[in-house]
């Protein structure tokens, strides 16, 4: 028997370095996908080292493991939640649901590779729906599914910048009063977010990206990039997206012959899996 795990990329509109602190996000899945494939065979478990730890951290049975994606790595679209994920579909098939398959995901993120990672991510993917962005409150891990406006116009610019910290730093270097600050207003504008314009949403973001700033997860490198983004004709607004410290950055332009080269991002569905015999 085959199983194959089909996980989205995450794309986080508001909402960044909220969902550890008990905060809320506006998410979708974007069309990027991770496909991981398990043959089930007699004995033994082969594939890339990483996928056969988590698969071994899992209790998966002997598999052999392939794994394709066009997630970007390290470039803030959580490529590695989305392989946890594609690990725990595989080795539970659907016999878990969408919550504990996010909460296993994110114990194998921790325990294999070391990332102390939240909820974001699972959650973003395997809660969305296609057409469709969800609001994660993870102060109740409930979520709600908002239609997603067709003139929301989003796209992807890569800031070429690779993480050398990640998310772990920030959380021992920022002052408790500024992280407090920045949940705080991200959640209110999380909320604002849902009632506004597109001029609004777009300022929203350059808001989100200067508190990323003020917390101490950007890099001068990045804001210069974001700031250049921001004044460029036909950009509604521009941020850093993700844990940090370089990775994409989220651009809402006015209409898709903005910044042509980039395609549009489209909200799809969530990660799913398949037996084939
Ligand atoms: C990374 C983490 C998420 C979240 C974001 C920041 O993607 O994996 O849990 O904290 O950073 O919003």
């Amino acid at each position: 028997m085959i199983r194959r795990a089909s996980i989205p990329g995450r794309i986080n509109i508001l909402g960044e370095h909220t969902d550890y602190a008990g905060g809320c996000s506006l998410a979708f899945a974007s069309q990027h996908r991770l496909i991981l494939e398990a043959e089930f065979i007699e004995s033994g478990v082969f594939g890339e080292e990483t996928v056969v730890a988590l698969w071994s951290e899992a209790g998966g049975p002997p598999a052999r493991l392939n794994v394709s994606s066009n997630i970007p790595i390290g470039k803030g679209m959580s490529s590695s939640a989305a392989l946890c994920l594609g690990v725990v579909l595989c080795v539970h098939g659907d016999s878990l649901d969408r919550q504990d398959a996010c909460k296993e995901a994110q114990r194998l993120e921790h325990v294999v590779l070391g990332t102390p990672c939240g909820l974001l991510d699972q959650m973003a993917m395997m809660h969305s729906i296609e057409e469709c962005c969800t609001l994660i409150d993870f102060s109740s891990l409930e979520t709600s599914t908002i239609p997603y406006p067709n003139t929301w116009k989003f796209k992807l610019v890569d800031s070429g910048i690779q993480r050398t910290l990640n998310s772990e730093d920030y959380r021992q270097t920022t002052s408790e009063v500024k992280k407090k600050l920045h949940v705080r207003e991200e959640n209110a504008r999380v909320r604002q977010a849902l009632n506004s314009t597109n001029e609004q949403l777009g300022e929203l973001m350059n808001q989100t990206h200067e508190s990323l700033r003020m917390i101490g997860v950007s890099t001068p490198e990045v804001d210069s990039i974001v700031k250049s983004l921001q004044s460029k004709e036909g950009v509604l607004g521009a941020r850093m997206m993700g844990g940090g410290f370089g990775g994409m950055i989220l651009v809402l332009v006015e209409n898709d012959s903005v910044l042509p080269q980039h395609p549009l991002l489209v909200p799809s569905k969530a990660g799913f899996i398949e037996e084939l015999f």
